[in-house]
């Protein structure tokens, strides 16, 4: 079978912002998806367009839980040739963590413990899997695949990477091959979380004053969910190693805060004062600043064609515009 065009896809967290849009990709190519989400942050809304396809299949099932996985699910998929497993499932909510650190080892480590023992049972041989920039804790290096050592300041960051850990471990015993992909921080339609998604909300609250957290000069670096998905299927094709680990993200240096909050409040005509919480960073775990490298994406062929603030201004129209 020739790897990433035939067999099934399973994707976890299949009813979040990225994997609800992964989703969508695969079924629009005519592909068969098997999607598992519990809903603790992922909504039915956001499995509305892969619910119209006949080669859709739900599973509602907390992937943390290793007796619903190996006795429910992994009957029910059973001898359905799947390919490939995209990994979404995690908590992505980094002050989540922080407050309560079992919900990282809970939804992001073991929820990928499980989706293993489940891909080991069922001979699934290629692992997808979203990690994050916050794998490099707070360095103000230029960050690259090879950087290291890896400290995470978060338990989130400190989870993903146990999990990269597992998944490349997995390679070596079961699993034929392994992408691990760093993202940047994500925008685009469908948000669950995150500056874009709290901005508008605070705003429908107070549509006098808009509170950000920090002083504003935060920097990081965004992609869309489209870009992010094109970028993840060219890698899957274009990288031939047994674990491909690649940054994912734009060449610039990113959008500081004050500027998505003056384009969240352009985007949506409101003429609310911004008032900063003050500090460098947002909330315990952020990462204020960080320089991404994509050089090794650049050099097997793919760009992202848009600028972070460009990002930032099409989630907002798309977002406002109920997308
Ligand atoms: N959005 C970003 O900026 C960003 C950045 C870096 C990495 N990531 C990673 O990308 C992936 C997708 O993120 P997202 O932004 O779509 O987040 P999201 O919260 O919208 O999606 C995650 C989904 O996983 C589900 N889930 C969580 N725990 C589960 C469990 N125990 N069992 C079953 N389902 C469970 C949630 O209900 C949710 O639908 C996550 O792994 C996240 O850590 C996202």
């Amino acid at each position: 079978m020739k790897q990433g065009h035939k067999g099934a896809i399973l994707i976890t967290g299949v009813a979040g912002f990225i994997g609800s849009q992964l989703a969508d990709n695969f079924l629009a190519k005519g592909r068969e998806v098997f999607g598992v989400d519990n809903f603790c942050r992922g909504t039915e809304k956001n499995l509305a367009s892969a619910r119209r396809s006949p080669n859709f299949k739900f599973f509602e099932i907390d992937l943390s839980v290793e007796s619903s996985v190996m006795g429910k699910l992994a009957p029910a998929l059973r001898g359905k040739a799947i390919a490939e497993a995209w990994h979404m499932a995690a908590n992505s909510d980094i002050p989540a963590g922080v407050s309560d650190p079992r919900v990282d080892l809970r939804d992001t480590l073991m929820t990928t413990f499980n989706t293993l023992l489940l891909m080991r049972e069922l001979a699934i041989p290629n692992m997808a899997f979203a990690s994050t920039s916050a794998v490099y804790g707070e360095n103000p290096e230029l960050l690259k695949e090879s950087t290291g050592p890896l400290l995470p300041i978060s338990n989130y960051g400190a989870m993903k990477l146990a999990a990269e850990g597992l998944i490349s471990s997995a390679v070596e015993s079961y699993l034929k091959r392994a992408f691990i992909y760093r993202f940047p921080n994500v925008l685009g339609p469908r948000l669950t979380h995150g500056i874009i998604f709290d901005f508008l909300n605070k705003l429908k609250i107070n549509p006098h004053e808009l509170e950000v957290l920090g002083d504003g000069t935060q920097q990081k670096p965004y992609l869309h969910t489209s870009d992010l998905i094109e970028a993840m299927l060219f890698i899957r094709d274009k990288s031939k190693e047994r674990v491909n680990l690649y940054n994912i993200g734009p060449e610039d240096g990113g959008a500081t805060v004050a500027e998505i909050a003056k384009a969240v409040l352009d985007g949506v005509k409101s003429k609310a004062a911004v008032r900063y919480t003050g500090g460098d960073r947002g909330w315990v775990g952020d990462v204020p600043k960080f320089r991404y490298s994509v050089k090794k994406l650049a050099d097997l062929g793919w760009r992202t064609p848009s600028t972070s603030l460009e990002v930032v201004r099409r989630t907002v129209s798309e977002v406002t515009a109920g997308a």
